[in-house]
């Protein structure tokens, strides 16, 4: 008998419970061993603040971020040793601008010297200063609408004395919505702003996926009506792209049309509908460093701004270094150009998001109420419903995270009423956000199905014991610009062993 008929008698291999993973482990770090202890002695030491907590005493996972962390490809770790670190037009630089017009469009990164429209920088946010720097000398009282800015966007945004205006999708805060796309901008709300003050807004943006919205996507449609409302307006359209790879992969799975298309196709008419846009490579270049402002090569943003090159290029080189490696190290422009190719690979996509989807259901099945459908790269538990006893001036996420550290090893983030919050020295009062989350940012290539099953198991933990959660109280930094970085918290009252 031959081994073709034998295997056609069986289950395919696509309707198994588990898939295996597209790829393996190419070499791994033990962790170091702490007890519940000494994890909890170590977070009083840093006033409760979970970024100033060492990484090596995180014996669980790390879901603080998913920028930067990602575990490189042999491909990539392969690339990193031909880097090439000279001071002026080394070879990464050429193979990623080439990399740069494949994946986004031939004309985000201009062959034409005498018209610089693609523009390095170490990471993401260094890209938006000089963006923001450039744009915020154009006038005053400006506003930069978006379906939901980051939160260093933002602050790049009002530190430039712009106003940064989010226009979130009305399904994102509505728990019954099926939509698949919560990530979209709210089209009245923009076209309605547009209208009154089109002359106010210099570019209007996209973030994809949307990270502070739930890590949720944008529909083609979204993106497309959009750009056709910008353009009745005149005025530029431009995409955080920092998840440009994620968007894509939903839009290929949950968009009529798209299923047939595949992710490069995507890609590339998701950025042609737009004039420019900025990126951290640290999420779906899948590089630990990079970033990047591109515009587009005769597009409405070059065109009413012709001289906005040589302003962006004087920022990279005062602020940054020289254009061609724009404070990137030359190992890491050539792991960058591997990864950007390596992203797109629908296997991989697959395999990511539906291991956050995975993450999201085993949370689910304990009750704990997050954002649904899951995005792209993280999981959001909503805070207001996990402990509905505690006010928003508790501040239940920064509890929440500590604990979690604390008793069981894993890191997460609060993105609430504290880190979207703000205190008014002059009323005393404090200002909350519409939603009070804590994201589990996924890290790419990195955990097993084992690491997300054991972090959603110690949140019911914590979730089982709900009304004891503590408040906390700020003891420094409430007033600071930014200040989830910076603060220092403690318990209201102890904490029940
Ligand atoms: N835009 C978005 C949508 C982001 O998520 C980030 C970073 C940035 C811009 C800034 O990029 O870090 O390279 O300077 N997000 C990380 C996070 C830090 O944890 O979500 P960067």
């Amino acid at each position: 008998m031959e081994i073709n008929s034998i295997a056609k008698g069986l289950k395919p291999e696509s309707e198994l419970k588990s898939q295996a993973r597209p790829y393996f482990n190419h070499s791994v770090e033990f962790k170091r061993k702490f007890s519940a202890t000494e994890r909890a002695a170590k977070l009083e030491e840093v006033g409760l603040n979970v970024f100033s907590y060492p990484s090596e005493m995180v014996t669980g996972s790390d879901f603080l971020s998913d920028s930067g962390t990602t575990t490189m490809t042999n491909e990539q770790w392969a690339a990193l040793h031909q880097g090439d670190e000279a001071y002026g037009s080394n070879r990464g630089y050429f193979l990623l601008m080439e990399q740069i017009r494949q994946t986004f469009g031939g004309d985000f990164a201009s062959k034409n010297p005498n018209m610089p429209n693609a523009f390095l920088f170490h990471q993401g946010r260094p890209g938006e200063d000089a963006l923001f720097t450039a744009i915020g000398r154009l006038g005053d009282g400006l506003i930069i609408p978006s379906n939901g800015h980051f939160d260093t966007t933002h602050a790049n945004i009002l530190a430039n004395r712009m106003h940064p205006k989010n226009l979130f999708s009305h399904e994102l805060n509505d728990p019954n919505s099926k939509s698949f796309f919560k990530g979209n901008i709210d089209l009245n709300g923009l076209e309605k702003l547009l209208h009154e003050s089109a002359d106010k807004i210099p570019v209007v943006y996209l973030t994809i996926t949307n990270n502070t919205g739930g890590g949720q996507p944008v529909s083609m449609v979204n993106i497309k009506e959009t750009a056709k409302i910008c353009g009745k307006l005149n005025v530029p359209l431009f995409l955080d792209a920092c998840r440009f790879a994620e968007n894509a992969w939903f839009i290929k799975k949950c968009e009529p049309n798209y299923i047939g298309s595949t992710i490069p196709d995507i890609v590339r008419e998701m950025f042609s509908y737009v004039d420019g846009f900025t990126i951290s490579f640290k999420k779906d270049g899948l590089a630990n460093m990079g970033g990047g402002v591109f515009l587009k090569e005769n597009g409405l943003f070059i065109k009413q701004h012709p001289g906005i090159g040589n302003a962006l290029m004087d920022h990279q080189i005062l602020k940054e270094g020289h254009p061609s490696y724009g404070g990137m190290s030359g190992h890491d422009i050539m792991a960058l150009v591997v990864g950007l190719r390596q992203v797109t690979d629908e296997s991989y996509l697959t395999h990511r998001i539906n291991q956050v989807k995975a993450f999201g259901d085993a949370m689910l099945a304990y009750g704990i109420p997050i954002i649904t459908p899951v995005g792209g790269h993280a999981v959001y538990v909503d805070m207001n419903r996990f402990a509905p006893g505690l006010k928003p001036g508790d501040f239940s996420g920064i509890s929440f995270t500590a604990i979690l550290l604390a008793a069981y090893g894993h890191r997460a983030c609060e993105l609430g009423n504290f880190s979207f919050g703000s205190y008014d020295p002059k009323t005393q009062k404090e200002k909350f956000p519409r939603m009070n989350l804590v994201r589990f940012a996924v890290p790419r290539l990195r955990y097993e199905k084992q690491d997300l099953e054991a972090a959603a198991e110690a949140v019911s933990e914590i979730f089982k014991a709900r009304d004891d959660l503590p408040a906390v109280d700020v003891v420094y930094g409430k007033e600071l610009p930014l200040r989830h970085f910076k603060a220092r918290f403690k318990f209201r009252e102890l904490v029940k062993p």
